[in-house]
């Protein structure tokens, strides 16, 4: 039955009983966050026809919104709101309330485009086991929102629930309120992508063949549950599929992949798994190349599952991942070509990052020094911004990808040795989650372990090319290291705009100097200077150098073999 929503004051309505008679059974949750509008979404276990009251204060019924169909999916979306208000709300039948006014049941419209206007998202990934852990990193990021101020939006980057993406896994291991986030769902909206183990109530990728199903007949209980905008409604190219779209907030453009969708049955197989070749698309392809022509928003995020960088156990250089292997050979260059600035990603169950990267969709051993844009922290705690530029050389060069799989799972602890990858951490404790803001020309990424503790953070900062003093363009322009990986006999490459004093170190993961050249005054100009470290003193691996130009450190990661 075609759904008719009808806008009402509560003017006119006999006042409304709370009903007993009725239970929620999952929600009420927030999807399609936009200026002028929301969708809130509940489950109940009688049905019912649909009513959302709202207004600008607790208890509220100012406003209300029905939806006449009879059905326990509840859906409706309230418009003519206005941007950056936050608004309570209370759900219910066209006869009676579901509960009495509650004051974590809020939302608030994104901002207006009229200008500027910092936001501030939270993601988790693989986070839907159901255990201690997933409530302790969920517990952190409410300490955080305490502390410092509340996400505007959430990403959810797949693998939401263990283990098969089942309705009844979802009811306990999301929707609940002991390890999943059922208060949180009542004022924080998320936008979702879809893991493997979501795709196996789907679309099973344990089956022959992989996925054996068209992807425009895909359904199932993730499918179900999102309302995500899918006809360009707040922004972007229309999709017209739950499977993967695309929206605005603020000053960012959010596109959401599907990184599942993988077949050996070519007509299937739109994410290009086990095909190498470089000219593959497909209509999510396609529609991603259109999607980011299109936007003109200042930042760019896309998000999906599979990870296409990883520094543990070789994990993107293997066969066995040959959906993280599609994605850097099929999303990254498309995501790279339009400048997107920041990429989420799961499947992984740790946290890593990479430095500022472009052009790199081989495995690690084919990372070449040029695919190094900036090879410091980023950590602006250090003086190490990632700059991108908005015109010159290298114009809107340059992605940061962030693996966030650790949201309630982690891999044992070993050694992060990838060239893209600056760090990583996976232990026993290691647990956490991803908090991003954006204030202009400025993006901010904190990782955050479950004890509170920001362990890693980089910032993005966009300005042109001819106002940026040199010694904050990145690193590409006046320090490159070839060959690597190496043997321990390498040139550091680097240019001076002036006469400098110049100092080099090599150092191993811990920080401590393996090899050092002193200090000495360079003239302006391009140098080449060759090192080699003997092997008698060190064992292959991962090592850092460090290049001072006037007391400015850059540093730049080389595998030694
Ligand atoms: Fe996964």
């Amino acid at each position: 039955m075609k759904k008719l929503l009808l806008f009402l004051t509560a003017c006119c309505l006999l006042p409304t009983a709370y009903s007993t008679a009725q239970i929620i059974t999952r929600g009420p949750y927030l999807q399609s966050p936009g200026q002028t509008s929301i969708i809130i979404r509940w489950r109940t276990d009688v049905a019912s026809d649909s009513r959302v009251y709202y207004g600008s204060t607790l208890g509220s019924t100012a406003n209300v919104v029905d939806s006449t169909t009879v059905t326990t999916e509840h859906r409706v979306k309230i418009s003519g709101l206005s941007p950056s208000t936050m608004y309570f709300y209370n759900i219910g039948s066209t006869t009676a309330m579901l509960g009495e006014p509650d004051p974590l049941m809020y939302f608030t419209t994104a901002p207006d485009t009229l200008s500027s206007h910092p936001i501030r998202l939270w993601a988790i990934g693989d986070f839907g086991h159901g255990n201690q852990e997933q409530a302790d990193v969920r517990d952190s990021y409410e300490r955080f929102a305490e502390n410092e101020g509340a996400a505007n939006l959430w990403l959810w980057l797949g693998d939401n629930v263990y283990q098969d993406g089942t309705e009844e896994e979802y009811d306990t291991k999301v929707f609940d309120s002991i390890y999943g986030y059922k208060h949180l769902m009542k004022h924080l909206p998320f936008a979702s992508t879809s893991g493997n183990h979501d795709y196996n109530s789907i679309c099973p990728w344990e089956q022959p063949g992989f996925c054996s199903t068209h992807p425009d007949e895909h359904t199932g209980p993730y499918l179900n549950f999102i309302d995500p905008p899918t006809e360009g409604e707040l922004g972007g190219v229309p999709s017209h599929r739950k499977i993967f779209y695309s929206f605005d907030y603020g000053d960012a453009h959010f596109t959401v992949l599907n990184s599942e969708l993988g077949s050996l049955n070519s007509n299937y197989n739109w994410i290009g798994m086990l095909n190498s070749d470089t000219s593959f698309t497909s209509p999510m392809l396609e529609w991603l190349e259109a999607d980011l022509a299109a936007t003109t928003k200042k930042w760019k995020i896309v998000i999906w599952h599979q990870t296409p960088y990883s520094g543990q156990d070789g994990f993107t250089d293997s066969f066995t991942q040959p959906y993280c292997v599609a994605t850097r050979v099929h999303f990254n260059p498309i995501v790279e070509r339009y400048g997107v600035d920041l990429v989420l990603v799961g499947h992984d169950h740790n946290y890593q990052r990479t430095y500022l990267i472009n052009g790199h969709y081989g495995n690690s051993g084919s990372f070449q020094p040029s695919m190094m844009l900036n090879g410091t922290s980023g950590n602006p705690d250090l003086g190490e911004y990632y700059y991108k530029y908005i015109d010159g050389p290298i114009k809107d060069k340059g992605t940061v990808y962030v693996v966030e799989g650790n949201s309630s799972a982690s891999n044992d602890s070993s050694e992060f040795d990838h060239p893209a990858i600056y760090w990583g951490e996976a232990c026993e404790t290691c647990y956490g989650s991803f908090i991003v803001d954006i204030d202009g020309n400025r993006l901010d990424g904190r990782y955050l372990h479950y004890s509170d503790s920001i362990r890693d953070k980089f910032t993005i900062i966009k300005t042109d090319w001819a106002s940026a003093n040199v010694d904050e363009r990145n690193t590409s322009e006046v320090f490159k290291i070839y060959p690597n990986p190496n043997n321990g006999q390498f040139t550091v490459e680097y240019t001076l705009t002036e006469k400098s004093q110049v100092n080099i170190d090599v150092l191993d993961i811990s920080g401590r100097i393996v090899h050092a050249v002193a200090a000495a005054e360079r003239s302006a100009g391009k140098h080449n200077e060759a090192l080699n470290i003997s092997k008698d003193h060190i064992s292959a691996g991962t090592y850092f150098v460090k290049l001072g130009i006037n007391g400015v450190n850059r540093f730049s990661k080389i595998k030694i073999e």
